[in-house]
């Protein structure tokens, strides 16, 4: 899929966002090794600290459907005034199921995207060395 269509898939999850508090929507849309395209939406909660964020909320979904490994993710954030990267939170869980040099493509609208991967996100991530060795 093409990062314009992925795109536009997170911009459509953006609107199952669930943000009373912050009023910042937020949707994700994922793909998997084999083409499947999951998506997701931030989760807020009165508790601020059990907020969940779009791009886990599409991981979640995608992992509890099978799926291991992921090639893209693209994520929306229309209430921004321009492009808005992952939390350090996400990045660090989107690295448990994403090689370094997988695609990460982030913008408040299709106009101004920022194209990116997980290794520029998250760098000298020396705990991945350890998935598979516990
Ligand atoms: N949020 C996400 O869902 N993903 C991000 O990449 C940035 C932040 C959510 C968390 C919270 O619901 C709202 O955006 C404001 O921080």
């Amino acid at each position: 899929m093409d990062t314009a269509s992925l795109f536009a898939l997170a911009l459509e999850a953006s609107r199952a966002s669930y943000s009373p508090y912050s009023r910042f929507r937020v949707g994700a849309a994922l793909v998997a090794a084999d083409g499947s395209v999951f998506t997701g939406a931030n989760v807020e909660n009165r508790s601020f600290g059990l907020t969940i964020c779009a791009e886990r909320s599409a991981l979640v979904a995608a992992i509890s459907a099978g799926h291991r490994g992921f090639s893209t993710i693209a994520i929306a954030t229309p209430d921004s005034k321009g492009p808005v990267s992952p939390c350090g939170a996400c990045r660090q869980v989107l690295s448990e199921f994403m090689a370094p040099e997988a695609q990460v493509t982030f913008g408040a609208s299709c106009n101004e995207l920022v194209e990116t991967t997980i290794g520029g996100l998250f760098p000298f991530d020396a705990l991945h060395d350890l998935k598979g060795t516990f």
